[in-house]
């Protein structure tokens, strides 16, 4: 089998030409400098059961063993807030924690009220906390699943998440038992797993990768730690990782594939990293809430409430969106206080050409020659 080149691959994935699905809002916003967000990112928990030592999204206040600081998304509001959005132009939402999703109270329930109300859901979730009712709500109303499997065994595993051997082994266990359910439901649901590559982990690599290939899982995301200003602690070496990834590569077939954000890595040195736009308009079409209902531009700002653009739990959303605040917080990002490389670095640089560009959006796409993208699996309702 002829191998595809590493960028392609990554294309045929997670491509942010889906953004042009999604044309009809990039005008809008370039025309009128505003527009509705397409996707929602919600952390129904910030509670976690996993000690991750180097997340971002839950830390030893919001432990399952009595945190301090346990928030859950208000499940009342949350249930307004589903046909709210709808309404006014949202297409999809992932859950994917803040803390472990499938710890929030109302999981199963709310999984399945998305669905009924027309948008496309996708699950972020290490996998440890899995029951029936969680997986038959999950590959009945997820168009795609990943959970951050994040080791080739329980060595690797404790070092990642922070957890005993048997987390590592229940973790299998469930990916197995969720797979055996997509097979008997023949659902088309997308059931990945993924990696971060880190100094203390990355030769756990190609290991997840075939295990991965061997549960039935569709694709493996491998991708480093994002790097804070002033955080090196999670830096890898490029070289070594890049070969890595390259063998990882030999592990695809027609229905397994390998993803890696190269530039991600490329980035880890330093002197490569060069950001190809001056500004992120990213937040205007994919937002951020977070469990206790403050709405941030992205998921990077989340432990700042400085960078709040206002709370919905007693506002209507509309009335949060369109209010001046909200739009002078996303004017004012300051991107020397992002990631670098940021995760959606890609869609950030598109945006960009095409929101900057003298053309109109459809007389850019025309001169670039761009097209939908057709790859089977794209999701296009996810940035
Ligand atoms: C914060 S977790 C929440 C969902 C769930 N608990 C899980 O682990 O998948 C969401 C994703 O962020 C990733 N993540 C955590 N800390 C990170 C970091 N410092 N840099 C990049 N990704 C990180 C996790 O691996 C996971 O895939
Ligand atoms: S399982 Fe997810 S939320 Fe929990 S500590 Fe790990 S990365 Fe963070």
């Amino acid at each position: 089998m002829t191998k595809k080149p590493i960028e392609k691959v990554e294309k045929s994935i997670l491509t942010e030409k889906k953004l042009l699905f999604h044309k009809d809002r990039i005008k809008e916003f370039k025309e009128g400098g505003a527009t509705f967000p397409i996707a929602f990112d919600i952390d129904l928990t910030n509670l976690c059961n996993h000690r991750c030592p180097n997340c971002w999204g839950s830390n030893d206040k919001t432990r399952e063993d009595g945190g301090a600081d346990c928030t859950h998304q208000d499940f009342e509001r949350l249930k307004k807030l589903i046909p709210e959005i709808k309404k006014l132009g949202a297409r999809s939402i992932i859950y994917s924690g803040g803390g472990e999703p499938t710890l929030y109270p109302h999981f199963a329930e709310i999984l399945r009220y998305t669905k009924e109300q027309g948008l496309d859901t996708a699950v972020v979730t290490n996998g440890s906390v899995f029951n029936e009712e969680i997986i038959e709500a999950m590959v009945d109303c997820c168009t795609w699943i990943r959970i951050s499997l994040d080791a080739d065994g329980p060595e690797i595993y404790k070092i990642a998440h922070g957890m005993p051997s048997e987390s590592f082994f229940t973790v299998v266990n469930n990916i197995k038992h969720l797979i055996g359910r997509k097979k008997s439901k023949q659902k088309e649901i997308t059931v990945s797993t993924c990696f971060l590559i880190g100094p203390k982990t990355w030769k756990g690599a190609y290991g997840a990768a075939k295990l991965s290939r061997e549960l039935g899982v569709d694709y493996i995301r491998i991708r480093p730690y994002f790097q804070l200003p002033g955080n090196d602690k999670t830096k890898i070496e490029v070289d070594k990782t890049l070969k890595v990834l390259e063998k990882c590569k030999e592990l695809e077939t027609e229905n397994f594939k390998i993803s890696y954000p190269t530039y991600r890595v490329m980035w880890m040195d330093d002197k490569k990293r060069i950001r190809q736009y001056k500004k992120c308009y990213l937040p205007h079409f994919l937002t951020y809430i977070a469990p206790d209902g403050n709405l941030y531009p992205c998921c990077a700002m989340k432990n700042d409430t400085s960078k709040s653009m206002g709370n919905i739990k007693d506002k209507l959303f509309n009335d949060v969106w369109y209010d001046e605040n909200r739009k002078k917080i996303s004017d004012k990002i300051n991107l020397g206080e992002c990631p670098n490389p940021c995760n959606y670095e890609n869609h950030i640089k598109f945006l960009w050409d095409l929101i900057e560009s003298d053309k109109s959006v459809d007389d850019y796409c025309d001169e670039k020659g761009l097209k939908l993208p057709e790859q089977k699996g794209i999701h296009k309702n996810f940035l």
